[in-house]
């Protein structure tokens, strides 16, 4: 098998060296229906280089691509771009097989990888802008702190014009087909959305900083290399394009009602809320709990307008799928929303109100007063349900 694994090049210099994880569906309490990959890049020089490495148990996938080109041993330069452990985890096992001579990271990364693994060199930290020789090429390093780690950076190759983006611009997808080109639009927008709402939603503000600083520094890239799914060659501006769009968090006019239920009436009122949101005009997203799946929830929240919870109480709490929605996007702070919370309830009637407590932590900006339905909803119950959905539509228009 390790004979099957062979490095695609990029350019004549730059080898992607990476792996596929075509079975991974679940990445720290993400849906990653497409798998993953987790990309590290050769570059030969007179310095031979190898920018991240992979998961740990897909550290022979990695060794047996970069074998197709050169001898591991020769590698001179590790670049360690971001220390969690989906690019570090086979870190310790590399250096010890590479013995390199220098293993690069930003100064917050020597202590990160130095705080996770035992590593038996010294780490040469890089600051912002710090440029090192490879030979022909050169790397340029760039903190992009926060982003999303405290020791994160990025590197350019200005010979090449490749902007290695670290897990900036990712996505999760496993594909044979290393480049964007060759893939389904629709794929790769559906799946960048994905990657952003779950990963980089709450650093929106220092990603339109970096996408300024990177028009500053007028760098030219003809290709960006993230670190999961895709190359890009081509369509780099659009790629970017989406993501100011998504980091700028324009409500659209949309709505995404999430609920949950035992016996029917939160649903009913759920459905009788979405249908006064939908007279105004406003798309609705309707998310059961049976079904929807946190990550797909907040890829949804991403650019509405409108976020309506509910559940019902079952033991003095809100249902548990919901507290476990709640907890997750709460955590992605997404901003610009208006809604409210709903349920229904036997006798206590706490579900609601902890919702709405929720949502105000979220500073969600709350139209009314949580709506509760004592046990079935009646024909009034669903017309006040209606007339709120009616009210949240509008708002969100105006
Ligand atoms: Fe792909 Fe933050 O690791």
């Amino acid at each position: 098998m390790r004979d099957s694994f062979k490095a695609v090049k990029i350019t004549d210099s730059v080898y992607w060296v990476g792996a596929i994880d075509w079975k991974i569906r679940d990445f720290h309490g993400y849906l990653t229906s497409r798998g993953s990959t987790y990309n590290a890049y050769l570059i030969i020089d007179e310095k031979i280089t190898l920018l991240d490495t992979v998961k740990a148990p897909f550290k022979d996938e990695l060794i047996a691509r970069i074998s197709s080109v050169i001898d591991p041993e020769k590698i001179d330069y590790i670049v360690s771009h971001h220390s969690e452990m989906d690019h570090s985890g086979c870190l310790p096992e590399i250096i010890e097989l590479v013995k390199p001579e220098k293993l690069f990271a930003s100064k917050m990364g020597v202590k990160t990888l130095n705080e996770h693994f035992k590593i038996n060199i010294d780490i040469t930290p890089v600051g912002n802008g710090e440029k090192i020789s490879l030979g022909k090429n050169s790397l340029i390093f760039y903190e992009t702190r926060l982003l999303h780690w405290p020791e994160s950076m990025i590197s350019y190759l200005p010979e090449e014009k490749i902007l290695f983006s670290q897990d900036g611009f990712g996505m999760h997808l496993a594909n044979y087909e290393i480049y964007a080109d060759l893939i389904d639009e629709s794929i790769l927008y559906e799946e960048g959305k994905k990657y952003y709402a779950n990963i980089l939603l709450p650093y929106s503000k220092l990603i339109l900083k970096l996408l300024n600083t990177i028009k500053e520094l007028g760098l030219d890239i003809k290709i960006l290399a993230p670190d999961h799914g895709p190359v890009w060659r081509k369509d780099i501006d659009k790629y970017i394009g989406w993501y100011e769009k998504w980091a700028t968090r324009k409500s659209e006019n949309k709505a995404v009602v999430v609920y949950a239920t035992m016996w029917g009436s939160t649903e009913l009122m759920a459905r009788a809320i979405s249908e006064g949101i939908a007279s105004e005009g406003v798309e609705v997203k309707l998310m059961p709990h049976t079904g929807s799946h946190r990550s797909d929830i907040i890829t949804e929240v991403l650019c509405a307008g409108g976020f309506v919870v509910g559940a019902p109480t079952i033991n003095n709490n809100m249902f548990p799928k919901v507290a476990d929605y709640l907890s997750y996007i709460k955590g992605l702070k997404p901003q610009n929303l208006k809604g409210f919370a709903f349920g229904s309830y036997g006798w206590s009637g706490e579900g609601a109100t902890q919702i709405q407590n929720i949502l105000k932590e979220m500073k969600v900006e709350l139209i009314r007063d949580e709506l509760k339905v004592k046990y079935v909803p009646t024909e009034d119950d669903l017309k006040q349900c209606y007339d709120a959905g009616k009210l949240l539509g509008q708002k969100i228009k105006s």
